[in-house]
């Protein structure tokens, strides 16, 4: 995670950033800490990446990049505006002994945001952050499978606003946000879906960080919750208001460093 001392919303590149809508950097101090109090008390550890002025957007290191057990292949972002943060993300993962595997240029791959481990792959989404030629240059480098799920709904511009890995069987899905195909790919990977309708994906509960059996989201729909619940898991609520301003929530704020997907046998 990275704090954020210099988060805000400098610019527009997704259709929830107003830049007339100012962000309350108290409040967003006070939740960040909140999300990150909360996923220490559910067992996770939570490590930092330094913030860095000019850089609003690095709060959202769901974006640094994709890990793979020691690999990490940090992201080419699509848009300029983000694009100065991967040396901060590329310095904390060699410091911290990573084997750094960049993407080859030209291409955009927007990191965790878009793939999502899951079973013996990785799924990842497209179209507006992540170019779908980028997922075989990803899969030879996390030497993992990467298979890709085209998004369709602008407001779901990331895989990460419709898709949430809850155990090795379950997740949280937005189909309405991918193409048939996509549709697809996720229904033959993923035994029990729990589909969320458009309006429950909006609260973007579907951007959960998920610690053992808690499943941290921003707001948790009465449906969504009951399922969760009937499957053992534990839905916790933490206030993130000040980054929905961004179009980003609790999971965004995340870069989860336990991924470890086998390659293909
Ligand atoms: N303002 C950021 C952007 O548009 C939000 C990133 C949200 N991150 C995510 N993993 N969905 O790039």
């Amino acid at each position: 995670m990275c704090p954020p001392e210099h988060f805000s919303v400098l610019y527009e590149i997704n259709p929830w950033m107003h830049v007339e809508v100012v962000v309350d950097p108290e409040r967003a101090r006070e939740q960040w800490a909140a999300l990150a109090a909360t996923l220490r008390s559910a067992g996770a550890e939570v490590e930092t990446l330094a913030p860095q002025p000019g850089l609003p957007d690095l709060v959202f290191t769901a974006n640094a990049g994709v890990v793979n057990g020691g690999v990490f292949v940090p992201s080419r972002f699509r848009h300029p505006q983000r694009q100065g943060e991967t040396p901060h993300d590329v310095a904390w993962f060699e410091a911290h002994g990573y084997d750094v595997r960049p993407l080859p240029g030209g291409l955009s791959h927007e990191g965790a945001g878009d793939a999502l481990p899951f079973g013996p792959a990785f799924l990842s989404g497209y179209r507006f952050r992540s170019d779908a030629a980028a997922h075989l240059d990803l899969s030879e480098r996390l030497g993992a499978p990467v298979h890709p799920v085209e998004l369709t709904d602008p407001r779901f511009y990331h895989f990460d606003l419709t898709f949430c890995p809850l155990d090795d069987r379950r997740a949280l899905t937005v189909p309405s946000a991918w193409d048939g195909y996509g549709r697809k790919v996720v229904a033959a990977a993923v035994p029990e879906p729990f589909e969320l309708a458009p309006d429950e994906a909006a609260t973007f509960c579907a951007n959960a960080v998920v610690v053992g059996r808690t499943v941290v989201m921003p707001l948790c729909p009465p449906r969504v919750g009951r399922q969760l619940e009937t499957w053992g898991f534990d839905p916790v609520e933490v206030d993130v208001g000040e980054f929905l301003k961004a179009g980003g929530a609790c999971r965004c704020l995340t870069l989860a460093l336990d991924v470890d997907v086998p390659g293909a046998p």
